[in-house]
Parts: C-alpha cells; structure tokens; sequence
C-alpha cells in the first residue's frame, strides 16, 4: 500500500516499516498493528505519515511470538503467572497485562540466548539468605517523622521550589530564578527537557526558554523530582540500587504521565514527578532501618508475598503511608502527597483517578521490570482501580512501547548514580 499520511491511516493496518518520531526515535516497529492509541501516538509525536503494509487484524504479539523459541515462551509465561500470583487473572486487564509481560520477556530471553547469555537468568530468582539475628521490634511511624534526620538530607532547592509552589503570588520568573541558583539542576533539567520525550522541535537551552515552552507549573514540578533524585547517597546496595530504584520510579513517573494523558487529564507533568516520588518511603526505611528492611525482604520473598504487604508486620508502618506523612511534612502540594499516599489503595485516596493512575503505572513499571523498588511479584491491580480510569486495555501495550524507548534514555539523562 505503501506510504500513507496520519489522516489516511486506520486502526487495523499493518506497518511494513518502523515509525520514527522528529528526533530519530522508533515509536513503532514493522509488523505493528496500527490501533487508535497507535494512532493517536503518531499525533502527540507530530509523525505525519507511515508506510503501511495492508489491512490486517493479526496481533504485533503473533510476530514476535513466531520468533521466539517455545521453551522460552514458556518458561516467560510460567513466570510471569507466578509473579501475577495476587492478582485476579479473569480480569480483561490482567490478561491482557499477563499477554504483553509474558512477550516483552520471552523477547528479552530470546535476546540473552542470541547474544551467547543464559536466558534463563532473567527468570531465576535467588532466595535471600536468612538475616542473622532476630528482627528488631516494629517502628512508630510518629517518632521517626519527629526526629529530622531525613528532613534535613533534602537539598535547599527543593524547599525553595516548594515555596514557590505553594506561594500563588510567585510568578515564572520566580520559578526561573530558584532554579538557575541550582547549576546542577540546571544541567539535569535541561538534558531531561531537551529528550524525546518531550518532543521538542528546537533545542531548549536556556531555564527562562524552558519556563516558556514547559510552563511553569510543569518545570517547578520537574524540578522537583529531580533536585530529590541528586539527594539520596548512602542507602545499602543490598537492599536496592540507587539506579533500579530511580528506573522503577522514573518509569512509574513516564507511565502514568502518559495514562494521564490518555485520559486528558490536566498538567500531566504532575503525574510525572509523584511517580518518581511514590516509593520515597521505601528509601527512607532502607536509610533509616536497614535490619528490618533486610528482614522485610526476607518475609515477603521467602512467602511469596507482596513486600508492601509485610511491611505492617515488620517496619509498623506501610512505605506509601511513610511517604505520603514526609511530602506533608515537606509542605509538597495536597495533590502530590495524596498520589504517593494512596498509590497501593487508589479507592481510599481523595481523587480516585488520579490515584488509580498512579497504581496502574507502579503495576505497569513492576510488571515489565523496568528497575526495581524491591518488589518482585506484581502488585494487586483491581477491577474498580482499572474501571475507574475508563480506558481501553489496548494503552497498556502503547505505554510500554513508549517507556521501552524512553526509560534508560530518561535514567541516563538524569544521571541517577551521580
Ligand atoms: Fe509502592
Ligand atoms: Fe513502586
């Protein structure tokens, strides 16, 4: 059929050439079954036309499939039921869900067995070795968030971008000021700003350009995610590396801004930094409790339990109740203290939606492995979280596709170990 502009272009036709964005990335490959999230893809990336091969209602997923070797795709798909193992798999989601992981890993061991790698590596994990030593009593969540050790490791910028977001008289060249004190911020910000993801068509290097063509509300927020990532050093590499850490949370963060966004939410940018944030109790605990967060991990592994499901029993306290009492010790916005609180618990939270968006993009980030916070199964994604954003299961596979192509790139941009 050959090439075709975006407005001829319809669900259901078959790409017999890889679509590039304006900067060279790949937003879809050859063999891709074009959906409207596909399509509507195309447009927020301003791609203008596609070469298409001919209508056709196979799945992408059935080429892949072809080209991977059936014991691995079976070794791929028994893993990934065990690490779905507390979620209901007759839910549409879930299936769909248990689908694409199941293909992105098969993919992936496919890959390690091309290079000369075992592939089965990418599917064993090691029971931890039992902690010496009882595990110490439960914490109060109170005295800890009385004593202000953790408050203080935070860098004085993000204090001060607090105060301008919390002061509705601060104007963009407030916003502009506070950041350009901060060189290392500056740095990071615009490397991030100038990346794909944000599909800019000119390069962007000054903070005052980035304020005109982000906005304000969109760089203070960024700037907030990323002056936090630059501050935490020191947290034990046995329990989690700083750079899994901030993939899963940056992955989190480019998950549900692009849910977001599907669902027209506004300043999507906000979903952006409260997934980076989500898990900052968890850091917190492994700084401040490194024996009980080892004992933590070795209940849930060894149990085959969801880590956030133990911490009652073994900290005293959940990691997202923790993170959500810090973002409102630190005077972060209500919004953003009430996304990272109820992450794990979307129908408990003020604004269901913007919750639910926020636990569906932390499920979707566990799921595809994109880092790690220290989970290892999948967390519980239920039928009302899903329900309430009234999406279509088809922007799961769209929302990987884009973070299979964005994460590392964002990780290496922010420069996460340093
Ligand atoms: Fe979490
Ligand atoms: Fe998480």
């Amino acid at each position: 059929m050959g090439t075709l502009a975006l407005s001829a272009l319809k669900p259901g036709m078959r790409l017999s050439a890889d679509v590039l964005d304006r900067n060279g990335r790949k937003l879809l490959s050859y063999g891709d079954t074009l959906s409207e999230q596909a399509l509507r893809v195309l447009k927020i990336w301003g791609v203008t036309e596609a070469q298409v091969e001919g209508e056709g209602s196979e799945e992408a997923s059935a080429l892949v499939s072809e080209e991977i070797p059936s014991e691995l795709y079976e070794a791929a798909r028994r893993d990934t039921e065990h690490r779905f193992r507390h979620n209901d798999s007759s839910l549409l989601v879930i299936q769909e869900l248990q689908k694409l992981v199941t293909l992105h890993l098969a993919r992936k061991m496919a890959l390690a067995q091309g290079r000369g790698d075992d592939p089965l590596a990418l599917v064993q994990h090691d029971s931890p070795a039992k902690p010496a030593g009882k595990c110490p009593p439960p914490l109060d969540v109170q005295t800890l968030l009385r004593d202000d050790v953790k408050l203080g490791s935070l860098p004085s910028v993000f204090h001060k971008l607090v105060e301008v977001v919390n002061d509705s008289r601060s104007s963009a060249t407030d916003v502009a000021e506070v950041i350009a004190n901060d060189t290392d911020l500056v740095a990071r910000l615009l490397r991030v700003v100038n990346s794909p993801f944000y599909g800019m068509t000119a390069k962007v290097d000054t903070i005052s350009r980035a304020v005109t063509v982000v906005g304000s509300n969109q760089l203070v927020s960024l700037a907030m995610g990323i002056s936090i990532v630059a501050s935490f050093k020191g947290i034990p590499e046995h329990l989690v590396s700083m750079r899994d850490f901030w993939e899963h949370s940056i992955a989190c963060g480019m998950a549900a801004r692009i849910l977001a966004s599907y669902r027209r939410m506004p300043n999507t940018e906000r979903f952006f930094v409260a997934g980076m944030l989500h898990d900052i109790g968890r850091l917190i605990m492994f700084k401040i409790a490194p024996d009980h967060s080892t004992h933590l991990f070795h209940t849930a592994y060894s149990e085959h339990r969801i880590v956030q499901q133990c911490e009652k029993e073994v900290m005293g306290f959940t990691h997202d109740r923790l993170g959500g009492l810090l973002l409102k010790a630190w005077r972060c916005p209500v919004s953003l203290e009430k996304n990272v609180r109820y992450h794990h618990l979307p129908g408990m939270a003020p604004t269901v939606p913007e919750a639910a968006i926020m636990c569906v993009a932390d499920v979707v980030a566990n799921a595809f492995r994109f880092g790690s916070s220290g989970e290892r199964l999948v967390p519980v994604l239920s039928r009302e979280t899903w329900d309430c954003l009234e999406l279509p299961v088809s922007v799961l596979g769209q929302t990987v596709l884009q973070l299979d192509y964005q994460v590392s790139e964002i990780v290496r941009l922010m420069n996460v170990d340093g």
